[in-house]
């Protein structure tokens, strides 16, 4: 674990690849939750996460290894490893082991995301990705995707959405957004309404967000234009993220103007997190901060936090 933060890394569904990233019989190295990966999708479309070190002789399958039909062969023996993670062949033995078999994670796709599911304790998923209709709705432009890492971790970085006084102090915001915020099981719903800033003056906006677990977030902004961003922080180690940002706004209509209003939204979003930046990769976690009244729900987001967690925080 870090010295910085007392947490592992949580559990739940993350974002690793966008779908376009990976085709049919193609094998990438990945770098998340601590270790490495192979990610690869099979000649068939489905795609698959397995260890990057094959349990025969560790040899590294992102370095020489292939897609072979729906399973990776090892480049060192060429063993073969189906996407289930079980030996589907071993080219030279008379007889094979039994009980072989390579760590794989569940997989899944929604919006042209690549999703795997991480637990520290090996169980295996509880909730499902949910589906972003908006994103595969021929109404609905394209997605754009934006990527950025940071040195920090799920929990620091999903906190300052609850953290109001900051938007004043670092984000220059003449009023810091009011919220309802609501704690559900895996999910966690905010309710903002406010003023978006836009090069053609501010605009009246509902900006509803659902997280789902520390990793997954999805924002639905709506007044006088609409737009859906889809946000995912996925743990490359305790201390580094992976952000990755997807947006879509609707064709119809006044397609031009919603396209312009969306790209405000990111610019500010990204002009947000550039003043944020300097902060969450130097600071670390306090675990019994001094609040205030006007500090917001940060108890309340830390409790919910916890149920991520399958090891014990230090
Ligand atoms: S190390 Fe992979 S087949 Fe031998
Ligand atoms: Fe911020």
């Amino acid at each position: 674990m870090s010295d910085r933060f007392p947490f592992p890394i949580p559990d739940g569904w993350f974002g690793v690849a966008w779908s376009e990233d990976v085709s049919a019989g193609e094998l990438k190295t990945i770098r998340c939750f601590g270790s490495d990966w192979v990610l690869f999708r099979t000649n068939g479309g489905e795609a698959g996460m397995m260890d990057a070190y094959c349990p025969h002789l560790g040899a590294h399958l992102g370095h020489g290894g292939c897609v072979d039909g729906d399973a990776v062969r090892c480049p060192f023996h060429g063993w073969k490893w189906s996407r289930d993670g079980s030996c589907a062949d071993i080219p030279y033995a008379q007889r094979r082991p039994t009980g072989l078999a390579i760590r794989t994670l569940p997989v899944c796709e929604r919006s042209g995301t690549i999703f795997a599911w991480h637990h520290g304790a090996g169980a295996p998923p509880d909730w499902e990705v949910p589906t972003m209709p908006e994103f595969s709705d021929p109404g609905w432009t394209e997605p754009e995707h934006l990527e950025m890492e940071i040195a920090t971790c799920c929990q620091e970085l999903g906190e300052n959405a609850h953290d109001p006084a900051h938007f004043v102090s670092v984000h220059g915001v003449a009023n810091p957004p009011v919220s309802e915020i609501e704690f559900e099981g895996r999910q966690k719903i905010s309710i903002n309404r406010g003023r978006l800033e836009t090069p053609r003056g501010p605009i009246e906006t509902i900006i509803r967000g659902e997280s789902f677990g520390l990793g997954l977030g999805i924002t639905r902004v709506s007044g006088l234009t609409d737009m859906v961003f889809l946000a995912m922080n996925t743990p490359i180690d305790e201390e580094h993220l992976q952000l990755r940002w997807s947006f879509t706004v609707p064709r119809v209509g006044e397609s031009r103007r919603a396209e312009g209003v969306g790209r405000a939204f990111i610019r500010e979003f990204m002009r947000q997190l550039e003043q944020d930046k300097p902060i969450w990769e130097t600071k670390r976690y306090e675990p019994r901060p001094r609040l205030c009244d006007g500090d917001g729900p940060i108890a309340a987001y830390r409790k919910w936090a916890t149920q991520f967690y399958s090891l014990p925080a230090r």
